[in-house]
């Protein structure tokens, strides 16, 4: 059997769990008489041809890693920022540096916009895997992705530790937590985190209904509110106007897009604002930002990206191109990748962590 070749880079933003998910591809490909090549901050480094080998001294060390030993970007092959030409399409340059490194396949590790590039390579002929990571966990077809285990216990922390200084001086604190436009990070934080109102794009909020929540508490000698709000949570006006204040991008990849309130006025900032005009209560608002993606994975999400990784290594040997690697029941499955691209997995509804949240009291502004 001949050796093969293969590429991997890291696209979109960084989370903890892509360098236990780095090693595990690698190490599990170099045992399989596989040699593996990563290319440097996403997929820049593929158009670019800047690349290093990962071979066992490059592999050792980092499983505890935060960020990415390869660097990562933002950046999308057929439309790559070139100075004053604009956008150029590189595509080509991707085609023909892959081919001439005599790769049998490109293992792109990334969310909502990687999924997308993913699938324009593949349609250019490319031998695509794919693996899900993302602290919004918000990629479609796996039951979570790695990076959002590490990020929900970070925010959780911050909940927690926001607890005594709120009830010391008796404020509001509106935790902003990211999450893009899926409220996963900031449903499960603010659930483990005992947060009294929790605000997610999914259930667009009433701000008098969080007026009374808080004002609810008051009345009950709480004299303290804590409420954990996604970045990408609006009102019901805002809901009924459409997305676009929100910030999503022309291309829509969740990848990229950055909330416009960030710029102006952030949503928590807004709505600290407007909860103390109506509750006439002290309010703060703290921003996690990008402490959520910061440091090393958690146990959890060490074991989901070495699972997933390891398991790509058997997909490259079986050549089952064309598919990320999924997690559903706690066993890795093929998803396609031309199913993944384009969606998005949302909190649905009716998901058990809401009805628990309400069971406990928690108020979701609605
Ligand atoms: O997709 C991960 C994420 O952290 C989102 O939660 C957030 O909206 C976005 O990336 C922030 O992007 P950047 O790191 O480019 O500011």
């Amino acid at each position: 059997m001949a050796q093969r070749f293969v590429g991997l880079l890291t696209a979109g933003g960084d989370c903890p769990g892509l360098n236990a998910a780095i090693r595990g591809v690698g190490k599990a490909a170099n045992s399989l008489d596989t040699q593996v090549i990563g290319y440097l901050d996403g997929f820049r480094g593929l158009v670019e041809n800047r690349f290093i080998r990962l071979d066992s001294s490059r592999l050792s060390g980092i499983l505890t890693l935060g960020g990415t030993i390869l660097g990562t970007s933002r950046d999308k092959p057929h439309r790559m920022p070139a100075g004053e030409l604009g956008t150029v399409d590189m595509r080509p340059f991707a085609v023909a540096n892959y081919e001439n490194q005599h790769l049998d396949c490109l293992v792109c590790l990334g969310g909502g916009g990687t999924h997308k590039n993913a699938l324009r390579l593949m349609n250019e002929g490319l031998n695509i895997i794919t693996m899900p990571k993302t602290i919004d966990n918000d990629v479609w077809g796996t039951d979570v992705s790695f990076g959002f285990d590490t990020a929900m216990a970070i925010a959780t922390e911050a909940i927690d530790r926001l607890h005594s200084t709120a009830e010391s001086h008796h404020r509001v604190i509106v935790v902003e937590i990211m999450g893009h436009n899926a409220g996963w990070l900031t449903l499960g934080a603010g659930i483990a985190g005992g947060a009294d109102v929790i605000l997610i794009p999914e259930i667009p909020y009433d701000v008098e209904k969080v007026a009374e929540a808080v004002l609810h508490r008051s009345y009950a000698g709480k004299r303290f509110s804590i409420v954990a709000m996604s970045e990408g949570a609006m009102t019901t006006e805002e809901a009924l106007r459409g997305t676009l204040e929100h910030g999503k991008d022309d291309d829509d990849d969740s990848d990229d897009a950055i909330p416009v309130g960030h710029v102006i006025e952030s949503v928590s900032m807004r709505l600290a604002r407007r909860l103390e005009e109506l509750t006439r209560l002290e309010s703060r608002v703290t921003s996690l930002g990008h402490l959520q993606r910061g440091g090393g994975p958690s146990p959890t999400d060490r074991l989901l990206a070495t699972q997933l990784g390891t398991t790509c290594a058997r997909y490259i040997v079986e050549e089952r191109y064309g598919v990320m690697v999924a997690i559903r029941g706690g066993h890795c499955v093929p998803v396609p990748v031309d199913q993944v691209a384009g969606k998005r997995k949302v909190v649905p509804l009716d998901h058990p962590w809401i009805e628990s949240a309400r069971l406990v009291g928690t108020s979701f502004g609605d």
